[in-house]
């Protein structure tokens, strides 16, 4: 099973002025024991930058906005019923440069990723997080949520998480389908894609990690 989990997998000449939002991707200064892969000096418009360099964009033609916020704060990202074709967003989206939260957002966006987020949050929270990204989803066939994060064959707390001692909940394939195919999506608006693979902790946490493999679940959550 082929799982789109990554930016460069994704169609995006499927839509004529995608929304692309990441999220979970802040600098995670603060959390001691992830300093090794994020240094609080890092500045994501210096991301902006280079990634304007790369693909030879401007800010002009490919505007890229950071909207810091706490995903479970309403005013920054509220939980709202996922959109449908009946009542898609009219008009044009709005500015992304205006953006001073994601919830102008709603029902706008092509693609979501949510990389090594999840897995931050017990099941409760990941389900109200899943809700909370599935309202900012397009209703556009093909518009998709995609990521990963730790996963497990049976869904459950883990102590295969990064940073030692942590104990993680981590969903199975079969949950995490569960989760979207249903409780957060109406059963059958969606087709979920979910697989566990195993990579070296070093490529998930960055150089210092231990030489050591961990389960990864990947994901992708797409309108029918
Ligand atoms: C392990 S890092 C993952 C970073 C990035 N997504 C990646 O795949 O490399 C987790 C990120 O989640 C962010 N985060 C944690 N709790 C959050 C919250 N409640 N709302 C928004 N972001 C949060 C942290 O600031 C951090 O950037």
């Amino acid at each position: 099973m082929h799982v789109r989990s990554s930016p460069t997998d994704i169609p995006w000449k499927m839509w004529s002025h995608p929304i692309y939002t990441k999220v979970g991707s802040s600098s995670c200064a603060g959390k001691p024991s992830w300093e090794r892969s994020f240094p609080r000096s890092t500045h994501l418009a210096e991301f902006a930058d280079l990634g304007h360099k790369l693909f030879r964009t401007t800010p002009e033609t490919y505007p890229i906005v950071f909207v810091p916020g706490d995903a479970f704060d309403p005013k920054h990202l509220e939980v709202v019923q996922p959109f449908t074709a009946a009542d898609a967003p009219s008009g044009p989206a709005p500015d992304l440069r205006s953006l001073t939260s994601l919830n102008p957002l709603r029902g706008r966006v092509s693609a979501i990723h949510a990389s090594s987020f999840f897995h931050l949050f017990g099941e409760e929270k990941q389900l109200y997080l899943a809700r909370a990204l599935a309202g900012l989803l397009s209703p556009e066939p093909g518009s998709m949520i995609f990521g990963m994060q730790i996963g497990v064959a049976e869904k459950g707390f883990t102590a295969l998480g990064m940073g030692g001692d942590h104990r993680l909940f981590c969903h199975s394939p079969e949950s995490w389908v569960q989760v979207w195919d249903g409780l957060v999506f109406e059963k059958g608006a969606v087709v979920v894609q979910a697989k566990l693979v195993q990579v070296e902790r070093k490529h998930f946490e960055g150089g210092g990690a231990p030489a050591q493999r961990v389960s990864v679940l990947v994901w992708s959550v797409t309108r029918s």
